[in-house]
């Protein structure tokens, strides 16, 4: 039925203007408490051998919509209603901003692709704080993506995030410092480890007690992911996040700028997993995302080691009932292969002789 849709309506219209119509239209549902309970009863996820503890917050399942759908913490209660176990809010920036001239975001039907260059379009960390101070309808785990603004020069980064964990940490029950996106100028240059020690440690001594994750590009050299993990490992972070959209355009064609996202990075975003498994194993929460587009791509996430597993692209394709769907699909799955719970599928790969 989606698909239908999706082909015969919504692939004629421009991207960017059915995403702010479904923004809104999830921002309706928020504020309709029945229809907002009645899908969450439906379609959450209730099974306990689906739930996951990782850096002492509690999932209801491992799938979780990843950053940049619902950029000022609009729409998370309606998008945990669908069934999404956490949603990832932002990218938010300290000071509001405009992002890049429209248009700026591109379906890749054939491929089942995105390429985006909204570069971090945002109303700013103290109005994203307002919204999720509101009292919340139906529980809904929620973690916070935080960016540079702009304007603000590479030698001022620190200070730029630090403001926005302060004003979010709190709000937040996990906090990602993205540095992975291709569509800030200079952004990505913060993962060089000689960079991103000061500025995670900056952000740490803020973040109080929420978990703190750090979020990569799929495009890092394979000894840079590994320096990262490393990193990440020696100061304590609760976890990494990868991957981001990546630059290159394995298997696609397109003269567009920005970050390729869906099916065409699936393999290099597991591929970055395996490498963060192999090096880190357990001391880390590993947060998979990139090219997941059915049960099959998040269970094979779960038992390359990844806890929590993120989409985004695919729910342009697959529509609302996505998480849903996997879900359900990954009880199923855990039955079938004897797993009590998700914990003790996560990195059982390794453990297949
Ligand atoms: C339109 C669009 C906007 C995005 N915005 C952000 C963002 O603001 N911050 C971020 O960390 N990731 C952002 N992402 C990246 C996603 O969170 C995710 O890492 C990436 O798309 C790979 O997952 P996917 O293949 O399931 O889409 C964005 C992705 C898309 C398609």
């Amino acid at each position: 039925m989606y698909r239908f849709v999706f082909t015969q309506v919504l692939s004629r219209f421009d991207a960017e203007d059915i995403h702010h119509l479904t923004v809104r239209a999830l921002h309706l549902l928020a504020v309709l408490p029945i229809a907002k309970r009645v899908l969450h009863r439906r379609l959450a996820p209730r099974d306990e051998a689906l739930r996951v503890r990782a850096f002492g917050v509690h999932f209801p399942g491992p799938f979780g919509l990843a950053a940049g759908f619902d950029k000022n913490a609009e729409a998370f209660e309606a998008l945990a209603a669908l069934g999404f176990s956490h949603v990832e809010v932002g990218t938010i920036t300290a000071r509001p901003q405009p992002g890049n001239p429209r248009p700026r975001l591109f379906r890749l039907v054939g491929n089942r692709a995105i390429i985006n260059r909204m570069g971090f379009n945002n109303a700013g960390a103290r109005a994203a704080a307002a919204r999720l101070r509101r009292p919340r309808g139906l529980p809904a785990v929620v973690g916070v993506n935080i960016g540079k603004t702009k304007v603000v020069p590479e030698e001022r980064a620190a200070e730029d995030y630090m403001a926005s964990a302060k004003e979010l940490a709190p709000l937040a029950d996990y906090l990602v410092v993205n540095v992975s996106s291709p569509n800030t100028p200079g952004l990505r240059n913060l993962q060089a480890v000689e960079l991103l020690r000061p500025l995670l440690e900056s952000v740490k001594s803020v973040a109080g007690r929420t978990p703190l994750l750090v979020k990569i590009a799929p495009d890092l050299a394979d000894e840079d992911v590994d320096a990262v993990a490393d990193l990440a490992v020696e100061l304590g972070l609760s976890g990494i996040i990868a991957t981001n959209t990546t630059i290159g355009r394995p298997g696609v064609v397109s003269d567009e700028a920005g970050g390729l996202s869906g099916r065409p990075l699936k393999a290099r975003s597991l591929e970055v997993l395996r490498r963060l498994h192999a090096r880190v194993g357990d001391r880390l929460t590993l947060v998979s995302v990139g090219g997941v587009e059915d049960l099959d791509d998040v269970w094979e996430r779960i038992l390359a080691g990844a806890t929590l597993v993120q989409g985004y692209t695919g729910m342009i394709y697959e529509g609302p009932l996505w998480a849903s769907r996997i879900h359900r699909g990954l009880s199923r799955r855990l039955r079938r292969h004897g797993y009590r719970s998700i914990s003790e599928a996560v990195g059982a790969a390794d453990r297949v002789t």
